[in-house]
């Protein structure tokens, strides 16, 4: 089987990634490290225990990571996935905090990586502290990897969360430079734009959600804050015309679960702008061959929509 290790920030699309993988065939889920960025670290922490909770898959790890990005302070995206992170529909049976591991999340992903040397994809999505942090610590880190897929960036200079700063990249830019920069395997983007372009329509959505699962029940509760901010006006306008639901995170576990999900890419030299009035966090890609030393990425252009519609409804089966 596939061995995925997930960083995330466990947000809803987050969520929908997480059950995604756990519901793909031949693939073996090593862990899961948090980080900030939808909400503080330890929400993270506790929405990631749910979603395993929800999946009947609490012996997965979890991974406790960074609290703040390499500069400044965190981001949230409170407004879009609720300020607990997963829609503010609290669950009283949660499981605590007590179940997270002791060992924290970069100490993780170096150990996990190590024990399995060419056979992890690491699927990042969120903000890429612990993966920043990982490759300073161990610089090896990256040969060792079998991919990285990674949702964040943008390709049109358009944002969600600055101007041009699209929300993973944007909420630690240093750490975005770190990472496309240093990780010199194999890498897969799924950006901002791409997601946009590739929307699950909202008679979608409802099919996905009336199976009659507790998976099901526990995405239509965690999800019902994000659709209603979805489908508002000012969403509509700002980010992208067209409607449907953006599951951002799962286009790039998708591609991680599966090798034939990406039809068609781009690759790139791609890099991340840290300074600039109004394009701190947003990604470049150089498609004139100026950046010599810079790492090239498979930008993600076009995914095979049925395939990815199977896969989300297998996640809530
Ligand atoms: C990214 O930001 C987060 O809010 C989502 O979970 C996704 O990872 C989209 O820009
Ligand atoms: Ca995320």
């Amino acid at each position: 089987g596939k061995k995925l290790l997930v960083d995330v920030d466990c947000g809803v699309d987050d969520a929908q990634a997480i059950m995604l993988a756990l519901a793909a065939p031949n693939v073996e889920l090593l862990g899961v490290t948090c980080v900030h960025g939808n909400t503080t670290v330890e929400n993270v922490c506790k929405n990631t225990l749910r979603v395993l909770q929800a999946c009947n898959k609490l012996e997965i790890p979890v991974f406790k990571g960074a609290a703040k990005p390499i500069l400044g302070n965190s981001l949230s995206a409170g407004q879009f996935h609720g300020q607990d992170g997963l829609g503010d529909a609290p669950d009283p049976n949660a499981p605590g905090l007590d179940l997270v591991q002791k060992e924290g999340a970069v100490s993780a992903m170096i150990r996990i990586v190590n024990e399995n040397p060419g056979e992890v994809s690491l699927v990042a999505t969120a903000p890429l502290t612990n993966l920043a942090l990982a490759v300073r610590m161990d610089p090896s880190l990256p040969s060792k990897l079998r991919g990285l897929y990674i949702m964040g960036g943008n390709t049109e200079s358009r944002g969600n969360t600055t101007v041009c700063g699209e929300f993973n990249f944007a909420a630690d830019p240093e750490a975005a430079y770190v990472v496309l920069n240093d990780y010199r395997c194999p890498t897969y983007l799924a950006c901002w734009e791409f997601t946009c372009y590739s929307k699950l329509s909202w008679e979608f959505c409802d099919t996905w959600l009336a199976q009659d699962t507790d998976k099901a029940r526990f995405m239509a509760r965690i999800f019902q804050h994000s659709i209603k901010v979805s489908q508002s006006e000012r969403f509509q306008k700002e980010f992208v015309a067209g409607t449907g639901f953006i599951s951002c995170d799962s286009y790039a576990m998708a591609a991680a679960v599966d090798d034939s999900f990406i039809t068609e890419s781009d690759h790139y030299p791609v890099s991340v702008e840290l300074t600039g009035t109004h394009t701190r966090g947003m990604m470049i890609v150089d498609t004139v061959g100026f950046l010599k030393d810079a790492q090239k990425a498979f930008i993600m252009k076009k995914v095979d929509m049925e395939k990815f519609k199977q896969m989300m409804m297998a996640a809530l089966k």
